[in-house]
């Protein structure tokens, strides 16, 4: 039985990656912070709903042993994908919401890793994806907090994977351009139409065009690749 977890998994891209994991055989947990939306998505998926704030490490421990370690005594695949976006610029910005940005994109992906590493480690096999953006590479103008939480998932990334390579895990990113999910609903129809003429492709991306990639670098066919970030943004960047 192959088991993986993903954060952030009630919509978007992280629903798009359940649905493409389910397909691929995977006994899924997933995660978000309410309830009542994740509970319908675990029935159809046959996945179990394991609910908590991924930005706190009490929180996750506790969701995993009442949750989790009852059921499996390993996870095969961590999809750190939950994550948060905060427009605005930096001196207007209140610390409380500095502070839930880098707890949500980027302390997230500390905590679900710690949970999950040992695991791994015992059976010297194990993958993790993390889903970055490109504003992590490039730096987005009224982002700044963003940007810096996913410039350190790349960082992250990249150290973690040299550091459990020797016990046969794999650590990659992907790294989003813009992807059409409610992330972006506070765009009206004209700023999504300029945003889309400053990509090569012309248009948004697709939660499935990120699913699949999750999907590819989970497999075996990416047997050799780890400490990467691939960026998945239709020529923007
Ligand atoms: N969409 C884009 O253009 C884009 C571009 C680059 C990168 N990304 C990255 O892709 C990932 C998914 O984004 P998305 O566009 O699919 O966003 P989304 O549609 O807003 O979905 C975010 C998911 O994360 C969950 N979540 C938020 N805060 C959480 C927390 N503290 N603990 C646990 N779950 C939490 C949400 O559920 P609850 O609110 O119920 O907790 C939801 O399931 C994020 O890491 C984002 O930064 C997106």
């Amino acid at each position: 039985m192959k088991t993986a977890f993903i954060t952030g998994a009630s919509r978007g891209i992280g629903l798009a990656i359940a649905e493409a994991l389910k397909e691929d055989g995977y006994t899924l947990f997933l995660n978000c912070r309410h309830m009542e939306t994740l509970e319908p998505i675990c029935q159809r998926l046959e996945a179990h709903p394991v609910c908590f704030d991924a930005g706190s490490f009490e929180a996750a421990a506790a969701a995993f042993d009442a949750c989790v370690w009852p059921y499996v005594d390993h996870i095969d695949l961590l999809v750190n994908n939950a994550g948060i976006s905060y427009v605005g610029l930096l001196q207007d910005m209140d610390p409380d919401d500095w502070s839930r940005v880098i707890s949500t994109n980027l302390t997230s992906v500390f905590n679900l890793s710690k949970l999950v590493l040992p695991g791994m480690i015992r059976r010297q096999t194990g993958n993790i994806v993390n889903i970055s953006s490109i504003w992590g590479q490039t730096g987005a103008s009224m982002e700044v907090a963003y940007s810096a939480s996913k410039g350190g998932v790349d960082a992250l990334t990249r150290a973690l994977a040299r550091e459990v390579a020797p016990s046969g895990i794999r650590v990659n990113a992907v790294a989003c351009g813009v992807i059409d999910t409610t992330m972006n609903a506070h765009l009206d129809p004209q700023e999504k139409t300029d945003l889309a003429n400053e990509i090569g492709l012309g248009r948004f991306g697709r939660t499935e065009e990120i699913a699949s990639v999750v999907r590819f670098l989970a497999s075996e066919s990416a047997s050799y690749i780890t400490g990467q970030i691939l960026t998945v943004d239709g020529a923007m960047i």
